[in-house]
């Protein structure tokens, strides 16, 4: 079998997703569990864009031990010395450097001729050879770039140094037939390719980065790149479960395996998700909620009957476990922390399992059992460590058909202490956030709200994420409660609380702002 390469960009095009903005803490953790997971390479994000994300490449450098972590550049100077800056302390540090090549690029963006790219792809892939042994080289738009030029740009590469050449279909264009195609041209036509890893980046515009992904293994690719829940710019890149499932699934396929722990998938899947505040649709392939659910009669009698019938992968695969250990009101100490172990939170200290126990005890009284979604959440919302400056201390909302809803919320604010505030709003939402807004003072504006379920039932936890705005600054902020009234609450005040702590963290522009060469 054929060792596949896993690059995971979630932390790079993945934060490129709208609306997602990870802090440095974030990406920590995300990384720590991508390295779980087995992942060989880690694009951790973009220096040049800002200082913050030079300063979170950084932080994720210096902690991960067992992937190559690598930065983003432009085929510029600058942007290679900011990856230079930001992998000081890696293990296994790397670089990916891209310059578009398209015709559509060349003549719009860039403004320059076949010769110029080249020209400029040369003398900066060697640059930057001086300082990594590591180079991966992008011609961004490979897709839609004439294949004698791409084929000239990639030989260019491999004698400039590149370790990787990398082909994005960047506007997520191609058919599966099309894209591997290109792979197997080079194949058959560079020189030195064999010398060289090539790799495949997907995106998901027409529904088709992973079937393009698959493509280009057939036909050679040694490295797929792509994030977890597929999430990415625009429509997402290449779902790197669904990739790595296949190749499980259907290696009799395609003689070809990656050395992922596929264990830790659906973990994986629900941090990326909680911290992104990226929901994952429940018809979502391998890490939806529906995945593995049977719904007809006829589906669940040839269940019951022998599971293959209707099952072509069994959820234990990705680390999903069907617990017959069920926890309620009654369920002690114990119970609970053998279930923390169960569901893979092993490390917790004394402290945080003796919070995380309050919380289900409380749960416990108001629900009559407690699922290993429920406790999840409960765990994922305590394990979250932003500083309070804002607490939820108490919240009533009274509610009537014919008038207008109202909300008293009192809150601990640090240094000024308990305050209180009722107000009316347009609906009880409203109210509880006006209620907030004027008694923390911060001239927020509410960008996004989204509220789903975690577990099934009229008793189930509801999950509120909300992304607040102050200028240039957003957080987002996740609030979890058997009452959607006080998980909108708890998400607005967590959300503030990022915020403030946003600002007090090195400033971090966007780089949308950003020009592309
Ligand atoms: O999609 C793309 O072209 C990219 C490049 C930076 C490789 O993400
Ligand atoms: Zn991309």
């Amino acid at each position: 079998m054929r060792k596949i390469y896993i690059f995971d960009t979630t932390l790079r095009d993945g934060e490129q997703s709208p609306g997602v903005n990870l802090n440095t803490q974030e990406k920590v953790e995300i990384a720590l569990q991508l390295e779980k997971l087995g992942v060989d390479r880690i694009e951790a994000g973009f220096p040049a864009a800002s200082p913050g994300d030079l300063a979170a490449v950084n932080a994720v450098a210096r902690a991960v031990k067992n992937a190559t972590v690598i930065g983003l550049a432009r085929s510029r100077e600058q942007d290679i010395d900011a990856v230079r800056e930001a992998v000081k302390g890696a293990q296994d540090p790397g670089i990916h450097l891209f310059l578009a090549t398209s015709p559509i690029h060349r003549k719009h963006k860039l403004r320059m001729e076949k010769e110029q790219v080249l020209e400029t792809a040369d003398r900066m892939i060697r640059y930057a050879k001086q300082y990594f042994d590591k180079v991966e080289f992008s011609p961004e738009d490979a897709g839609r770039t004439e294949l004698d030029f791409l084929c000239q740009v990639t030989e260019l590469a491999i004698k400039a140094g590149a370790t990787v050449v990398n082909i994005p279909d960047t506007v997520g264009y191609l058919t599966p037939y099309e894209y591997g195609n290109i792979f197997k041209t080079l194949k058959e036509n560079v020189p030195g390719i064999e010398t060289i890893q090539l790799s495949a980046h997907c995106h998901d515009d027409l529904g088709m980065a992973t079937a393009n992904a698959l493509a280009a293994i057939l036909n050679g690719a040694d490295q797929i790149e792509g994030t977890i829940n597929g999430i990415g710019e625009r429509a997402g890149n290449t779902a790197l479960e669904e990739v790595a499932l296949a190749l499980e699934t259907r290696s009799d396929y395609f003689q070809a395996k990656t050395t992922l722990n596929l264990k830790e998938i659906a973990k994986t899947s629900r941090l990326v998700s909680k911290l992104t505040g990226m929901p994952v649709p429940g018809n979502k392939a391998i890490v939806g909620a529906n995945a593995f659910a049977h719904e007809s009669g006829i589906h669940q009698d040839g269940m019951l009957k022998e599971k293959t019938t209707y099952e072509i992968i069994s959820p234990d695969t990705i680390g999903l476990k069907d617990s017959k250990l069920v926890l309620g009101k009654h369920s002690g100490r114990h119970a609970f922390r053998e279930k923390l172990v169960d569901l893979g939170y092993e490390s917790l200290n004394e402290e945080q399992v003796n919070a995380a126990f309050g919380k289900f005890k409380d749960l416990a009284d108001r629900k009559k059992t407690v699922s290993d979604e429920d406790i999840r959440a409960l765990l994922e919302e305590k394990l979250t460590e932003t500083p309070e400056i804002y607490a939820l201390e108490q919240l009533t909302v009274a509610f009537d058909s014919h008038e207008t809803p109202s909300a008293t919320v009192r809150l601990k604010i640090a240094d000024r202490g308990i305050v209180e505030k009722q107000s009316k709003g347009n609906g009880s939402v409203d109210a509880i956030y006006q209620a907030i807004d004027a008694l923390a003072a911060e001239a927020v504006e509410l960008d996004d709200y989204s509220i789903k379920s975690v577990t099934d039932g009229t008793d189930a936890l509801g999950e509120v994420h909300v992304v607040l705005k102050q200028g240039e600054l957003s957080a987002q902020g996740r609030g979890v409660s058997t009452d959607i009234l006080e998980a909108s609450a708890r998400a607005y005040v967590d959300a503030l609380n990022r915020l403030v702590d946003k600002r007090k963290a090195p400033a971090r522009g966007r780089r949308d702002n950003m020009t592309l060469i």
